[in-house]
């Protein structure tokens, strides 16, 4: 802790105690379960003790309650916090209109993502949902995984894998795919080839701005970080250089687009989603240019949230759980040799991706994705404010104002939600008897979340990671260097506490060649 940083810190200290004499009693006398509540400083002590294992600790207080929800307090806030796919229902869908973003996003996360889609409610939002919506159609899905994730993998990413595998080298597996994730994205909804961009300094401006809007959201005190940022010190300044580098990398995009549409050679029109919103912008009342920059900046921001680390955080999981599981690990590829045709003798052996028709026979593979998705869903834990009092169908009340958050990560965990075995990796429970995918009820499942707000990319993100695990399993076999998912690390998963799930330290592996019988 820095001096800047104990000095605020003390302030808070004084504020807070000026705060206990003027408190009231608390406004909650429900009999929804608050555990290892305090007066005054509610929650805050299990917080601390806890943080670097947030999720598991949410996930204990939850299945120690009767319907899986707890009542949470602290000095400045109150709120909810359920994994009961009932009230995930209520809060997501049927009382949707209840329950928003509203200025528990705004305020922690306005700097990054301005009025981007997921950060506003209302107008704003509908506007981004229905142009975005365009682009997630089954047609241009089809075209995206047929063309883009395919000939990607066939340039880039097996050819790299290959190399590292022959040089029997170790490499961080979470990196190499969130970079090649992002690039596609970076393909689909802006049409732009990431190799001509800053990608380093902005990877790491960016993902150390989110860490930065986490910590602020999970803040005990957030009159720290105001303070913080009211003087420019500390954590706060870095995150202002970093918005800076981030800024200036959605110039450079918008440039390039520009660019694109003043040539003319340009072939394939407005194919992008960049290019739609840019179309509708021109047609949009904006005040002045620099408005409509922003509009457009924060619709950038927003799209690279969505797909910067999120399938490659995921797929990392995977191959973490499939080393661990090696009876998995061969289902897994036995389906894929089913279903890979005879190699031809032209194809190159470390090339071969299946396409959108084979990737839809892989039942199994598919199960195994979700199983990995259930135990560790890339976005952990989601949170609503309230708009005004209100009782979930479990009889838990919420009040005006209060938060509203729903644990993915502790849902995965709950035994009356997934049975006794519901911490162990298992992709049997998504077969039917005829072993074929089962999806299963949306509010057990929420990792894309569910409703008005589902996340346009659940089927492209799915796809996507099908890909990438067909083509990465059938040519290799994933040797984690400090082993896979075991009994003991799955009771305490090595992650970090912030936006994403993603995995502490990264992924360090070596790849070996499967041995192919009657092949080469
Ligand atoms: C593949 O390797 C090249 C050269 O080392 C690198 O520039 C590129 O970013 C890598 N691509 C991926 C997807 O890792
Ligand atoms: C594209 O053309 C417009 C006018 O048609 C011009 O204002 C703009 O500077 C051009 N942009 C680039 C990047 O060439
Ligand atoms: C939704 O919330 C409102 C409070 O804004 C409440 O009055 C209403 O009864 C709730 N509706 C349902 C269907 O629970």
């Amino acid at each position: 802790m820095d001096f800047a940083t104990f000095l605020l810190f003390l302030i808070s200290v004084l504020i807070i105690i000026c705060f206990f004499f003027i408190s009231s009693t608390s406004p909650s006398a429900s009999k929804t379960p608050c555990p290892e509540s305090y007066p005054i400083i509610g929650n805050l002590p299990g917080f601390l003790r806890n943080r670097h294992r947030f999720h598991d600790w949410v996930t204990d207080m939850l299945s120690q309650t009767p319907s899986s929800t707890v009542q949470v307090n602290s000095f400045f806030s109150h709120g909810i916090c359920t994994a009961n796919p009932i009230n995930v229902e209520h809060l997501l869908v049927t009382n949707f209109s209840n329950y928003v973003k509203g200025s528990r996003f705004l305020n922690v996360l306005y700097e990054l993502l301005g009025h981007g889609i997921f950060n506003v409610d209302g107008h704003l939002w509908t506007l981004q949902r229905k142009i975005a919506s365009h682009e997630f159609n089954t047609k241009s899905l089809k075209h995206f995984i047929s063309d883009m994730v395919k000939s990607e993998m066939a340039n880039t990413l097996l050819p790299n894998l290959s190399k590292a595998c022959d040089e029997n080298s170790v490499f961080d597996l979470e990196q190499v795919l969130g970079k090649f994730t992002f690039s596609t994205i970076c393909k689909v909804a802006f049409g732009i080839d990431l190799q001509t961009m800053p990608y380093l300094p902005f990877a790491k401006a960016f993902d150390d701005a989110v860490e930065n809007c986490f910590s602020r959201f999970l803040s005990p005190f957030p009159p720290i970080w105001k303070l913080k940022r009211l003087f420019n010190i500390g954590s706060e300044k870095r995150f202002k250089e970093d918005i800076k580098t981030i800024n200036e990398f959605a110039m450079e995009i918008m440039k390039s687009k520009q660019q694109e549409e003043n040539s003319s050679e340009r072939v394939a029109k407005n194919q992008d989603l960049l290019s739609r919103f840019m179309l509708l912008s021109s047609n949009l009342e904006f005040q002045d240019q620099e408005h409509k920059t922003k509009f457009l900046r924060d619709i950038i921001i927003s799209f690279v949230l969505a797909g910067k680390d999120t399938t490659s955080t995921a797929l990392t999981w995977f191959f973490w759980l499939v080393a661990g599981n090696p009876r998995c690990a061969h289902l897994i590829y036995q389906e894929l040799s089913e279903v890979a045709s005879p190699p031809d003798a032209e194809a190159v052996p470390e090339a071969r991706t299946f396409s959108y028709d084979e990737l839809k026979k892989l039942h199994y593979l598919h199960a195994a994705l979700s199983e990995s998705m259930r135990l560790f869903p890339p976005v952990a834990i989601n949170s609503r404010l309230t708009i005004d009092n209100d009782v979930l169908p479990d009889g838990t009340r919420v009040g005006k104002g209060w938060f509203a958050d729903y644990s993915a990560y502790a849902m995965g965990r709950m035994e009356r939600v997934w049975g006794q075995d519901c911490r162990a990796f298992k992709p049997e429970r998504w077969l039917d008897i005829d072993r074929k995918y089962q999806p299963c009820d949306q509010f057990r499942f929420p990792v894309f979340h569910c409703g008005p707000r589902t996340c346009l990319g659940k089927d492209l993100a799915s796809i996507q990671m099908k890909a990438i695990a067909a083509a990465v399993m059938y040519e290799f076999e994933i040797v984690p260097v400090d082993g896979g998912a075991s009994a003991e690390k799955m009771m305490n998963p090595p992650y970090i506490t912030t936006l994403l799930l993603k995995m502490k330290g990264g992924f360090p592996i070596r790849l070996k060649r499967r041995d192919r019988d009657g092949y080469i």
